[in-house]
This record gives C-alpha cells, sequence and structure tokens, in this order.
C-alpha cells in the first residue's frame, strides 16, 4: 500500500459519494468522487458516456481514474459501484488503500437512485430486476476486495460515517485513521 487512501466501494445508492464527503470532513483528508473525474476526464457524463460508446468503454476510462489516483495523498474516495470488475482494479485497490464495503439491499439502493436515470445499468422498467442481478453477481467481488464493511441498512449516512470512523481507527491503528 502506498498511496494511503480510502476506497469507498459498494453498489449504486449505497451512499458512497455522501459518506465521502462526510468522512473527509472529519478526517481533514480530500474528497474525490470517480465518476467526477470520469466526466472531467471524458468531457461527457457518464449517462452519454455509456450512450455514445458503450460499457466497455467507460470501464477502460473508469480504470485509467483510477490509476490516477496514484498522485494523489490520503484521499477519501468514492468509487463506481463497478468499479471491483476488474481484475486490475481490485489490484490497485488492494495496493493503494483500505477498501470500504458499502453494504445496501437492491431494493433499497432503487429506492435511494430514485428514478435511476443516471444510472444506465438501471434505468428504465427492468431497474429492479436488473439492480437484483448486478448486485448478487458482484457481491462477492465486494465482499473480497474489503478490508471493512458496513451495512448502511436503516442508517443515517452520519451514524454510517461514526461506525466507519471506529473502523477505520482499529484497522489503522487507533485514532491513526486520521493522520
Ligand atoms: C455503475 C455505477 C455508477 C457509475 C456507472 C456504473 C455500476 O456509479 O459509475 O453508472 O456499474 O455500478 P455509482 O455507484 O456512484 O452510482
Amino acid at each position: 500500500m502506498s498511496a494511503g487512501h480510502i476506497f469507498l466501494v459498494g453498489f449504486m445508492g449505497a451512499g458512497k459519494t455522501t459518506v465521502a464527503h462526510l468522512l473527509s470532513e472529519r478526517l481533514g483528508r480530500p474528497c474525490f468522487d470517480l465518476d467526477e473525474m470520469i466526466e472531467q476526464r471524458a468531457g461527457r457524463t457518464v449517462r452519454q458516456i455509456f450512450e455514445s460508446d458503450g460499457e466497455h468503454a467507460f470501464r477502460d476510462i473508469e480504470s485509467e481514474a483510477l490509476r490516477s489516483t496514484v498522485e494523489l495523498d490520503r484521499a477519501v474516495i468514492a468509487c463506481g459501484g463497478g468499479v471491483v470488475l476488474r481484475p486490475e482494479n481490485r489490484v490497485y485497490l488492494a495496493e493503494h488503500g483500505t477498501v470500504v464495503y458499502l453494504q445496501v439491499t437492491a431494493g433499497e439502493a432503487l429506492a435511494r437512485v430514485g428514478d435511476a436515470a443516471s444510472r444506465p445499468l438501471l434505468a428504465g422498467a427492468g431497474g429492479r430486476i436488473a439492480a437484483t442481478s448486478l448486485l448478487r453477481a458482484r457481491e462477492a467481488l465486494y465482499t473480497s476486495s474489503a478490508d471493512i464493511t458496513v451495512d448502511t441498512m436503516g442508517k443515517s449516512p452520519e451514524a454510517v460515517v461514526d461506525e466507519l470512523f471506529g473502523l477505520l481507527g482499529q484497522a489503522e491503528g487507533g485514532a491513526g485513521a486520521r493522520d
């Protein structure tokens, strides 16, 4: 491990972006969102990339954006839900920081993302079925990538951050999560 980041992984709607912001404030560390980094690189939204170039092209940009975090110092990074799909990304995550898996059920994820228009993989009438099968297919990848797992069900983002703060302290050696 070199860059010492905290990577938040998990399904769409798990609260990764919200939790990343709250956690970064609490730890006094910078906060980044991989989807935003992708959009900046591509000059297009995630939805536009999916629509015009397809998922494979999106995953290529996602992997590039992930690798670019090597230049950042001890950041809190909210990753897109599919970052764990590529084996090289999983190796990168393991080597560059602490990986936190925020767990959510498919039903709750759909409720949290609303109409899902900004999530191409869940958009449309088949969203519920897609969420269930995607989550089932990915669950083992999230779990095996994670150093720390937090169940977010029935918890506010603040409560998740409280729990995570304690677990990071244990994982990184007391208040070492702060520095
Ligand atoms: C995706 C999750 C999205 C975004 C893209 C693909 C996925 O990010 O990267 O729509 O494959 O799970 P969030 O998890 O931040 O919604």
